[in-house]
C-alpha cells in the first residue's frame, strides 16, 4: 500500500520522520515542489521520497498535513478521489500574525499560543473536511499530539496512544496498521463524528493529551 503525505512542515515531515524510522516508504510533498524537499529526504532516509502534491495524492493512503485555511483549495484542486484514503491531520485553527490586532484580542483564549480557532458554524472540522474530498474514505489521525512527540511512537516501557476514527472499518483498519507499524498504540474512537471532536484541537477533551498504554 502507498502512502502520501500533502504538507512537509512540522506535521508532514514528522509523519514522514516517524514512518521512515521503520523503514515505511512515502512520497512527501508541499507547495515549493520536489526539489525544496532534498535535503528533507536525504536526512529522513531512503524510504521517503520527493513528489508532487498529485503523485503524494494518488497513494492509496493519503496524509493531509496542511493549514486549516489551505486545506480546501490545495484539496478542491486535486483529481478524483475514488475511495482512496484520506488521512485528516488539520486542526481548525488559524495560525496569527504576532503583530495582528488577533493576536492581541482579549476575546481570544488562544492567542498565547498564536492561534485562533476558526469559525466553522457550529459543525466539526472533519465533517466540513470531508467536504473537501469528495468521494474519499476520511480517517482522523495524527492531528492530536504535539508534532514533537509524534516521531517518537516508542517511549520507555510503552507506546504512545494515537487517537483515530473514521466511517469506514476497512479504511480504518488500514490506518490502525499503519499506526501500530509505525509503533503507536492505536485506540479507535468510533465513528468521526464522535472521535472527530474529542480528539480535534483546539477545544477537545483528548486534544493534546499525552498517553502511553505500558
Ligand atoms: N504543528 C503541530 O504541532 C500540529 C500537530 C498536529 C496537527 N497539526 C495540524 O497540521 C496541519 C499542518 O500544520 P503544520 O504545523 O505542519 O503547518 P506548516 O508547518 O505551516 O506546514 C504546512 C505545509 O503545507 C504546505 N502547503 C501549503 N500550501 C500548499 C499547497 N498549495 N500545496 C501543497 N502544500 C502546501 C506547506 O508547503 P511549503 O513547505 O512549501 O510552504 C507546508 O509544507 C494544521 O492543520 C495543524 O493544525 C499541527
Amino acid at each position: 500500500m502507498s502512502i502520501g503525505i500533502i504538507g512537509s512542515g512540522a506535521l508532514g515531515a514528522n509523519v514522514a520522520r516517524a514512518l521512515a524510522k521503520k523503514g515505511i516508504a512515502a512520497t512527501l510533498s508541499n507547495s515549493r515542489g520536489p526539489d525544496s524537499l532534498a535535503a528533507l529526504v536525504q536526512e529522513l532516509g531512503p524510504s521517503i521520497k520527493a513528489g508532487t502534491t498529485s503523485e503524494a495524492a494518488s497513494a492509496d493512503v493519503v496524509v493531509v498535513a496542511l493549514r486549516w485555511v489551505d486545506a480546501e483549495k490545495v484539496l478542491s484542486g486535486l483529481p478524483a478521489w475514488k475511495g482512496r484514503i484520506v488521512i485528516d491531520g488539520t486542526n481548525p485553527v488559524e495560525f496569527l500574525d504576532p503583530n495582528s490586532p488577533d493576536a492581541k484580542d482579549p476575546s481570544n483564549p488562544l492567542a498565547a499560543y498564536g492561534i485562533k480557532a476558526v469559525d466553522l458554524g457550529g459543525k466539526h472540522s472533519s465533517e466540513v473536511f470531508k467536504e473537501f474530498v469528495p468521494g474519499a474514505r476520511v480517517v482522523k489521525a495524527f492531528n492530536h499530539l504535539d508534532v514533537k512527540v509524534l516521531s517518537e511512537p516508542e517511549v520507555a516501557g510503552g507506546k504512545r496512544v494515537l487517537f483515530y476514527s473514521g466511517d469506514d472499518a476497512a479504511a480504518k483498519a488500514e490506518v490502525r496498521k499503519i499506526l501500530e507499524d509505525i509503533g503507536f498504540a492505536p485506540v479507535d474512537l468510533g465513528p468521526i463524528d464522535v472521535g472527530g471532536p474529542l480528539a480535534s484541537l483546539p477545544f477537545g477533551s483528548l486534544a493534546a493529551q499525552e498517553f502511553i498504554r505500558i
